[in-house]
C-alpha cells in the first residue's frame, strides 16, 4: 500500500470510529470530548491527517486531502445531530441547564384595581337587591342640575366647573343625573347603582383629576324610611371595610337631598404583624334622603314615595383600601404600578 493509501485508510478508521462514539454518547460533555479528539485543532486525529498533507507528494495530495475533508464534514454532521437530539430528548442533555433558575414568566392581562372595586361594590349591593343603571356622559342643564333641584343660578353650580360643549351641552359633572333618567323611564320601587365616567375643570394633583370615576345609588319605594337609609349604608360599608368598621353620618348639603349627609368611616385595619389599628374617619360618599321637589320632577308623587340617594368615587375607594397617596397612579397605567394588583 502507498503513502497515500495507508492514510485514506486510516481516515475511514477514524471514521468510523469516531461515529461510533458519537452515537454512543450520552450528554453534551462527552460529544465535546469526541469532537476535540477527532476534530481538535491541536491533537484532533483527522485534523492531524490534514496537517500531514503537505509532507505529501504534490500527487498524492488532493486524494488524501479530499477524503480528509469528507470525513472532517461527516463527523462533524454527526455531532451536531447528536447535540440536538440528546437536547430534544431532555434527559441527559439538560446537563447544560442551571435547573434552580427561575423560570420565564408570561405576560398576564388583569382588572385594572378601579375595576376591581367597583366589581366589589357591585356585587355587595346586587347581593342587597340593586340593579344596574347608565346613562349618558353628555348631559343636558335639565339632568345635570335643574331636575336635581339646582337652579343654574345655584352656587354648587359654578362649583361644579362644568365643561360646556359648544352645542350648550355639557360633560356630566356627576352620576346624579342618572337617578332622574331611571325615574323617568321606570316606575318605582327603584333600586340601582349607576357606575361612569364624570368630568370637571379641575387642575390634576394627587386627589383630584379632570375625569373620574362614580358611583351613584338610588332607592325609592312607598315607605322609604331615614332608617332604610342609614342602615343600608351602614350595611354596606361593613361588608366593604369589614365587620369592625364604624359608620358616621354628618350633617351636609347636597340640592337634591334633604336632609343630606356626608357619610364617614373609622376603619380597623391589620398591620402586616397581625396586630390591628383604628383609623382615622374618613369620607366615603355623599348621601341623603331624596328632596321631594326631584320627586316632583320626574312626575312621582311624592307624597307617596320616598327614598334615598348616595354618591361616591371608586378610586378615592380605592385609593383608600390600598393605601395610595397620589391618585394619578389610576390613570397613568404603568404596569409596574398595575402589577401589584394583579390576581393569580
Ligand atoms: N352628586 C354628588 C357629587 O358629585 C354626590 C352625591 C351626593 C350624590 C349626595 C348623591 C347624593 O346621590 O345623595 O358630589
Amino acid at each position: 500500500m502507498s503513502g497515500h493509501e495507508s492514510l485514506i485508510e486510516a481516515l475511514r478508521v477514524l471514521e468510523i470510529q469516531a461515529l461510533e462514539a458519537v452515537s454512543a454518547a450520552t450528554d453534551p460533555d462527552a460529544l465535546e470530548a469526541l469532537r476535540i479528539h477527532f476534530l481538535g485543532r491541536k491533537e484532533g486525529q483527522i485534523s492531524g491527517i490534514l496537517r500531514g498533507l503537505g509532507s505529501l507528494s504534490p500527487q498524492e495530495r488532493p486524494a488524501v486531502g479530499a477524503e480528509a475533508n469528507r470525513v472532517k464534514e461527516r463527523v462533524q454532521g454527526a455531532l451536531e445531530e447528536r447535540k440536538a437530539a440528546l437536547e430534544a430528548e431532555g434527559g441527559e442533555g439538560t446537563a447544560d441547564f442551571d435547573l434552580s433558575l427561575p423560570g420565564s414568566v408570561g405576560w398576564r392581562g388583569g382588572r385594572h384595581p378601579v375595576t376591581q372595586v367597583i366589581d366589589e361594590l357591585w356585587s355587595i349591593f346586587r347581593s342587597m337587591g340593586f340593579t344596574r343603571a347608565r346613562g349618558p356622559e353628555v348631559e343636558t342643564d335639565w339632568y345635570n342640575f335643574v331636575a336635581l333641584n339646582t337652579p343654574l343660578d345655584h352656587p354648587a353650580v359654578d362649583e361644579a366647573d362644568t365643561l360646556y360643549l359648544k352645542n350648550g351641552l355639557l360633560l356630566r359633572t356627576h352620576t346624579s343625573p342618572v337617578q332622574i333618567r331611571t325615574m323617568e323611564t321606570h316606575e318605582p320601587p327603584i333600586r340601582i347603582i349607576a357606575p361612569g365616567m364624570v368630568y370637571r375643570r379641575d387642575t390634576p394633583d394627587s386627589s383630584h383629576t379632570p375625569g373620574f370615576l362614580q358611583l351613584e345609588g338610588l332607592v325609592v319605594d312607598e315607605g322609604i324610611t331615614f332608617i332604610d337609609f342609614k342602615a343600608t349604608l351602614a350595611e354596606f360599608a361593613r361588608r366593604f371595610w369589614g365587620p369592625g368598621t364604624q359608620v358616621r353620618f354628618r350633617p351636609s348639603f347636597f340640592p337634591f337631598t334633604e336632609p343630606s349627609a356626608e357619610v364617614d368611616v373609622k376603619r380597623v385595619i391589620t398591620r402586616p404583624d397581625g396586630t390591628t389599628e383604628e383609623t382615622d374617619w374618613v369620607e366615603i360618599m355623599g348621601a341623603g334622603m331624596v328632596d321631594p321637589a326631584v320627586l316632583d320632577n320626574v312626575g312621582y308623587d311624592s307624597e307617596r314615595y320616598t327614598g334615598f340617594a348616595f354618591g361616591m368615587g371608586p378610586a378615592r375607594i380605592a385609593a383608600l383600601k390600598y393605601g395610595i397617596r397620589d391618585i394619578r397612579c389610576f390613570f397613568e397605567n404603568d404596569i409596574r404600578f398595575l402589577n401589584q394588583f394583579a390576581q393569580p
